[in-house]
């Protein structure tokens, strides 16, 4: 239940409605290349923060259309194994790839992050970023990017967090929680979840900066996909615009009161010797 009454749907049910929103044209015509605040420099500060490098396996956790997993390959020389669990949008990751000249450092995977079809200790990063907010059941999705990750293995987070246990009645509602508002957690939960986990040297920074700067670049997409739709351009579905431009105008106010904030969390996968 939401705190406005209403009923949530189940988790499987809530996966594929969050993981439809994002391969949405329009939502994606929004969002811009990247779905995360602080964009492709959040994730370059992200991984220089763990010292990716090209010897570096990385699983992107929840990657989206793969901005991030490119960058990844491009900027670091990484092999990258973006997962997700739109097809659609891993399709497009590939498409990217091969178009920019990496295709062969990135492997795409559909799949549930709660559920990661890979052994014990595959990967040495874990990247994962504006996702761990939507999954339902986050003590396992931890668990799994702990199990994968090599001994000594960094994690690389970026996430919405807000300030207190409960939320505004009007951030509290389904789309929030699709777009990552509604079920984030406190930093301090964040940290508690990752080291019940296992993992340790665990770092929290503030990264809110990139969030006014996404919700701000929303706003004029916004008022950009309402003018192609009016003037015929663009068929916006199901997309209730008036509704985006109210969550706006409430995501706005919420930061500017310090209630939804946006951490980068960078840890170590401690699983004793060797680590
Ligand atoms: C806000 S977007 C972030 C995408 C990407 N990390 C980025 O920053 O551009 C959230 C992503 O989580 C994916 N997702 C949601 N629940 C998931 C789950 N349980 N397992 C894997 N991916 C999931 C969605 O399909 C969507 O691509």
């Amino acid at each position: 239940m939401t705190s406005q009454g209403k009923k949530l749907p189940d988790s499987e049910e809530f996966k594929s409605c969050c993981s439809n929103f994002y391969a949405d044209d329009v939502v994606r015509r929004i969002l811009g290349d990247s779905f995360h605040p602080g964009g492709e420099k959040l994730t370059e500060d992200l991984l220089n923060m763990v010292n990716a490098c090209e010897a570096d396996r990385v699983l992107d956790v929840a990657a989206g259309q793969g901005t991030s997993s490119i960058l990844a390959a491009q900027k670091f020389g990484c092999h990258v194994t973006a997962l997700d669990l739109s097809a659609e949008n891993l399709g497009r990751a590939k498409r990217r790839a091969g178009e920019l000249g990496v295709g062969h450092l990135i492997e795409t995977r559909v799949s549930d992050a709660e559920h990661i079809p890979f052994d014990d200790a595959s990967f040495d990063i874990v990247l994962c970023e504006c996702a761990f907010c939507v999954f339902p059941d986050k003590t396992r999705a931890a668990a799994e990017m702990f199990r994968v990750l090599k001994p000594g293995g960094r994690l690389a987070l970026s996430d919405m967090t807000i300030s207190t246990g409960e939320l505004p009645e009007d951030l509290d509602t389904l789309l929030m929680r699709v777009a990552c508002i509604a079920d984030a957690v406190t930093p301090k939960r964040l940290m508690e979840l990752f080291e019940a986990a296992g993992f340790s040297s665990l770092r929290l920074g503030d990264a809110s900066w990139g969030l006014v700067e996404m919700v701000e670049g929303i706003r004029g997409r916004l008022l950009a996909v309402e003018l192609a739709s009016k003037i015929g351009k663009l068929d916006l579905g199901g997309m209730d615009i008036e509704e985006g431009k109210r969550m706006a105008v409430s995501a706005t106010e919420a930061i500017g009161k310090g209630v939804v904030s946006y951490d980068t969390l960078t840890g170590v996968a401690d699983k004793g010797a060797g680590s």
